[in-house]
């Protein structure tokens, strides 16, 4: 059986992940940076030699992600939202939402009992309810946005953060560390803030079924934890959640070689 490969070029991170049948043999990711290009052929690169085998190995590479044209070799490019659809239902086949919060931009996707995208909903105005949001707000807090989610889970209340502007919250978080406000109260507030604008995307296209969240956001569990109060859901959290989209390109290109 030939290997494949998945890439998704996000706008803050890339992935590759390298599948044989059903068994991943390698995956890697790294911060996107300047050249989408670049990046992807490194991401590959570092896959490949992880597995094992070359380029010329390679049955297929189906190619995802805002920078999914960067890929010279990729056979198909193919939409996010198909891509984590896919490999959304793969890792459960009764998921039935998928929620994906990545660095630029949030969607929500319905998937019809076969696994197919029926409806889906996506935030790539604004950088509310998005990585980014977090990544400026960790920013002014003097923090890794790693380590939000956790300095959340250790207040008692959110800070109230009103704006839904990011440029504005900035200003308000800068206005609340003046006022002595707790840095873990204010970051749970932007967790809550995070998760508010996903609960209101999410009702938009109907809460159903079992739900998955994906991205590098379901790294944050302070969001997770919001989100899951707000929906009154339990939100399942693959191990890799920013992988969810290789993954499903590399189902895809899986297919295509079938
Ligand atoms: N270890 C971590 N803990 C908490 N949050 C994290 C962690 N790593 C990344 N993040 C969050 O994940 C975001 C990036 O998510 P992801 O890698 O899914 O984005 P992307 O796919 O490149 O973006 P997009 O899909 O919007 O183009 C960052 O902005 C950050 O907020
Ligand atoms: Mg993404």
């Amino acid at each position: 059986m030939l290997a494949v490969a998945g890439i998704d070029i996000g706008s803050a991170t890339t992935k590759a992940v390298i599948l044989e049948g059903n068994k991943i043999l390698a995956f890697h990711l790294e911060p996107t940076g300047a050249n989408a290009k670049e990046t992807g052929d490194r991401a590959l690169a570092f896959a490949l030699q992880e597995a094992g085998i070359d380029l010329a190995d390679l049955g297929a590479i189906v190619a995802t992600g805002y920078g999914r044209i960067s890929v010279p070799f990729a056979r198909r490019r193919v939409t996010e939202i198909t891509c984590h659809g896919r490999g959304a239902s793969a890792l459960f086949p009764a998921t039935r939402t998928v929620i994906d919060i990545g660095g630029q931009d949030s969607k929500v996707i319905r998937l019809d009992a076969g696994g197919m995208v029926s409806d889906f909903i996506m935030n790539d105005k604004c950088a509310a309810g998005t990585g980014r949001f977090l990544e400026v707000m960790a920013g002014v807090l003097e923090i890794r946005v790693a380590d939000l989610g956790a300095l959340a889970l250790k207040a008692r209340r959110g800070a109230a953060i009103s704006s839904t502007c990011t440029v504005f919250a900035e200003s308000e978080v800068v206005g609340l560390i003046a006022r002595g406000c707790p840095k873990e109260e204010i970051a749970l507030g932007l967790c809550e803030a995070v998760a508010a604008r996903l609960e209101g995307m999410v009702r938009r296209v109907g809460l159903e079924g079992e739900v998955m969240l994906t991205g590098g956001v379901a790294l944050n569990e302070g969001v997770r934890r919001a989100l899951e109060r707000r929906l009154g859901v339990k939100l399942r959290v693959p191990p890799q959640p920013q992988l969810v989209g290789a993954y499903g390109a590399a189902l895809l290109a899986r297919d295509l070689n079938a």
